[in-house]
């Protein structure tokens, strides 16, 4: 694959200071702030990976997506020009931008993220003691949780196929699983998904997700968290089906949701993959609270039809 990972993201907001604490408090670090107020804020492991800017409505302005060298960037040139879509290239840096989402997408030629691999952890088991004479690593952990990466971002697309298009035959997503009618779950590393498309009455961020080292680095994130906000609380915790891994949603003061998350399926070779068709809730999880209606129907969207009926008659 040519390309191998998401390496950030640029969220809009109307908001910066209340949302840059928010993500402070979610376990990322300020590196610097821009002149007209923006912030940088950085994963444990992959650097600077959030840049919150200025927007008149929440929203995702622009993802950056990394690749190995320069070939894959013409090639990913001449397959966006053979769909007539925009392209702006520099030496290391392509930039085009999807309709479907209304997002920018650069994409740049950068080194792989070097993930500190996190500690084993011995899990007893019936019939399988392993973890002996010893309590479990999570009870004695009073570190803050910091998420090690960002992991995925979920956005709704008014025009779903074309999106899908746009990240598979554009710029070479691989699918990994797809929800009949409705979204399709996209990897651009070995990690299950990284961008999910899903079709929507208007372009959305729905949420992005943060990958931590483990089930007890969710409960102690997200119950941080909801020490200093009850109403942070969204949807957890509970495990995918859909790539599997554990999940706890949180909210910004943005209406953005954020998820923590751990034990993703992780697929290295493209071949002992299977892509699968889903259908219903069943698809979304496999346990875990029911979901509330808002993480279908985000409260504000609403609002934004309307503005965006006004804006764009
Ligand atoms: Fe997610």
């Amino acid at each position: 694959m040519s390309l191998h990972g998401l390496s950030s993201l640029t969220f809009g907001v109307p908001n910066i200071p209340e949302v840059t604490t928010y993500y402070e408090d979610f376990g990322l670090d300020v590196t610097r702030t821009d002149a007209d107020g923006g912030t940088h804020l950085a994963t444990a492991d992959g650097g600077e990976q959030l840049h919150i800017a200025h927007a008149d409505r929440r929203r995702l302005l622009a993802m950056t997506v990394a690749a190995e060298d320069h070939d894959d960037l013409d090639h990913i040139a001449s397959n966006l020009a053979r769909m007539e879509l925009p392209v702006d290239r520099s030496e290391n840096l392509l930039t085009t931008r999807d309709p479907g989402t209304d997002v920018v997408v650069n994409v740049e030629v950068s080194p792989h993220i070097v993930m500190t691999p996190s500690e084993p952890v011995a899990y007893n088991g019936p019939g399988r003691p392993v973890r002996l004479n010893q309590r479990a690593p999570g009870i004695e952990r009073i570190n803050r949780v910091r998420p090690r990466k960002l992991g995925h971002v979920v956005l709704g697309s008014t025009d779903q196929p074309s999106s899908q298009k746009f990240f598979t035959e554009g710029l070479g997503f691989r699918i990994s699983d797809v929800v009949k009618g409705e979204a399709a779950f996209m990897r651009c590393s070995t990690d299950h998904h990284n961008v999910l498309v899903q079709a929507a009455p208007i372009t959305l961020l729905h949420h992005t997700s943060w990958q931590v080292d483990d089930v007890d680095e969710i409960g102690r994130g997200a119950m941080s968290m909801l020490e200093e906000d009850p109403d942070r609380h969204v949807w957890g915790l509970g495990r995918h089906h859909i790539g599997s891994n554990f999940f706890w949603y949180l909210k910004d003061p943005a209406g953005n949701f954020s998820e923590y998350y751990s034990d993703m399926d992780c697929v290295v070779d493209d071949e002992l993959w299977q892509p699968g068709v889903w259908e219903g809730i069943k698809s979304l999880f496999s346990w875990g609270p029911k979901p509330p209606d808002y993480f279908f129907h985000p409260e504000d969207l609403a609002g934004h039809m309307a503005g965006a009926h006004v804006g764009h008659p």
